[in-house]
């Protein structure tokens, strides 16, 4: 790792590609082979990952039109994704269309007439699954949670009938499945299984509800250990769900994430020194809240371990970045071996919306990526260059007087 540091300096993420591979096996083994793993692109959407992932078989849970690019850039097929949004636009549909994909997981009525639309023009039936809103609570942390009444996604099961319908009359589509997501990072079966129940009980109210069905999406959500407890048994899912699906007939999709890449990646940060302020030893080091947004926006723990050999005395300290921000830090009330200005600390776990949601917040570049396979470590993203932070802003020669 130091060597990966001195080479391609820090903030660095690095990706093993053994651990995710191992993830994606682990799944195949719970589901079995009929089922189809959906890597969620939000993830990690690193052109490399991507290619990674399909090269070992798996297809993808869009979100955007951007994610659809960037799969075209990683020049992997788009037949075996499926495409979700509370918001989707005409051009991401139209797009989507266009490059062919599994289904759409549709979202609300005011995407029949986009889809239908979209169908109609490239010729063809467009294939919906319906993103119901089972509300249910995974038990995970509000800005996470997406399957209950109250949140933005999914269509509530008491609407849910007369989508059916509707989708039912409109020859440009078809439907073929259900799909639920109830959040992020759980740790539970329950939710799963409850979330089934619902949709089971939905699809048992009316032939047309089951009519053509083949698939459902049980959504991703895994949670991992994060060094603070279990990770989702996903064995037990699978074991508690398979046979219900199996008995209808539908083939189980899921759309994992985090439990894929989450472990598979560390973010590994150089110590800039040591201040004692008030009670409070910190560390300071070069990655901040922009490179790994997590610990401000959840208050998410990340383990946190020095690379190469520790100092036998432990202290706490909290490890902070340099971004202007109180909430900028990596760590709280942390016990750490003693470190000195040079040393490197990894972060772990941070596989998962690290790189993918980094920012250039005080101006700073977001970092480069790594991923070692066997022996060999490759350079799979380029640290930014500040010429790329400012390059739409300069030689601008356009003008405008509404
Ligand atoms: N499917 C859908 C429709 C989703 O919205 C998501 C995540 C996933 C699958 C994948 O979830 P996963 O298996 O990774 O938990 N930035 C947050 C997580 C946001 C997740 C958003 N949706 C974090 O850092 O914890």
């Amino acid at each position: 790792m130091a060597r990966l540091a001195e080479r391609f300096g820090t903030p660095l993420y690095v990706y093993s590609r053994a651990a995710l591979l191992g993830r994606l096996q682990r799944l195949r083994t719970a589901f079995g082979a009929a089922a189809h793993i959906c890597y969620a692109v939000k993830a990690n959407s690193n052109l490399s990952l991507l290619a990674a992932v399909h090269a070992a078989g798996a297809g993808f849970d869009l979100v955007s039109g951007g994610e659809l690019r960037r799969l075209q850039a990683a020049g992997v097929p788009t037949a075996g994704s499926v495409f979700a949004g509370v918001a989707k636009e005409a051009w991401e549909i139209e797009a989507a269309v266009r490059a062919g994909i599994l289904f759409f997981n549709v979202e609300s009525e005011r995407e029949l007439p986009l889809l239908a639309a979209a169908g109609a023009a490239a010729g063809q039936r467009v294939r919906v699954a319906l993103r119901l809103n089972p509300d249910v609570d995974a038990g995970t942390h509000a800005y996470i949670s997406t399957g209950k009444k109250e949140n933005k996604f999914g269509i509530a099961l008491d609407r849910a009938g007369a989508v059916v319908e509707a989708i039912a009359r409109e020859r440009s589509l078809q439907l073929v499945g259900y799909h639920v997501h109830l959040g992020s990072q759980l740790r539970q079966v329950d939710p799963y299984v409850a979330a089934l129940q619902r949709v089971t009980a939905f699809a048992d109210g009316a032939a047309v509800r089951r009519e053509g069905v083949t698939h459902y999406d049980l959504g991703g959500g895994f949670g991992i250990g994060y060094g603070t407890g279990d990770a989702l048994d996903v064995d037990a899912v699978a074991q508690a769900l398979l046979p219900t699906l199996r008995e209808r007939g539908w083939t189980p999709v899921v759309e994992p994430g985090r439990y894929l890449v989450g472990d598979a990646g560390i973010l590994v940060t150089t110590v800039l020194g040591e201040k004692h302020q008030g009670a409070t030893e910190f560390v300071l080091v070069d990655a901040a809240m922009n490179d790994l947004m997590r610990p401000a926006l959840y208050q998410a723990v990340h383990a946190i371990v020095p690379v190469g050999p520790a100092a036998p005395t432990e202290r706490t300290v909290d490890v902070v970045g340099p971004v202007c921000e109180t909430g900028d830090f990596l760590a709280r009330g942390r016990s750490l071996p003693q470190c000195r200005t040079g040393d490197l600390l990894a972060v772990l776990a941070a596989g998962a919306y690290g790189a993918s949601m980094a920012s250039n917040y005080n101006s700073r570049r977001r970092p480069a990526e790594v991923l070692v396979s066997g022996a060999t470590a490759s350079l799979v993203r380029r640290r930014e260059s500040f010429e790329q932070l400012f390059a739409n802003e300069v030689d601008l020669h356009e003008t405008f007087h509404p």
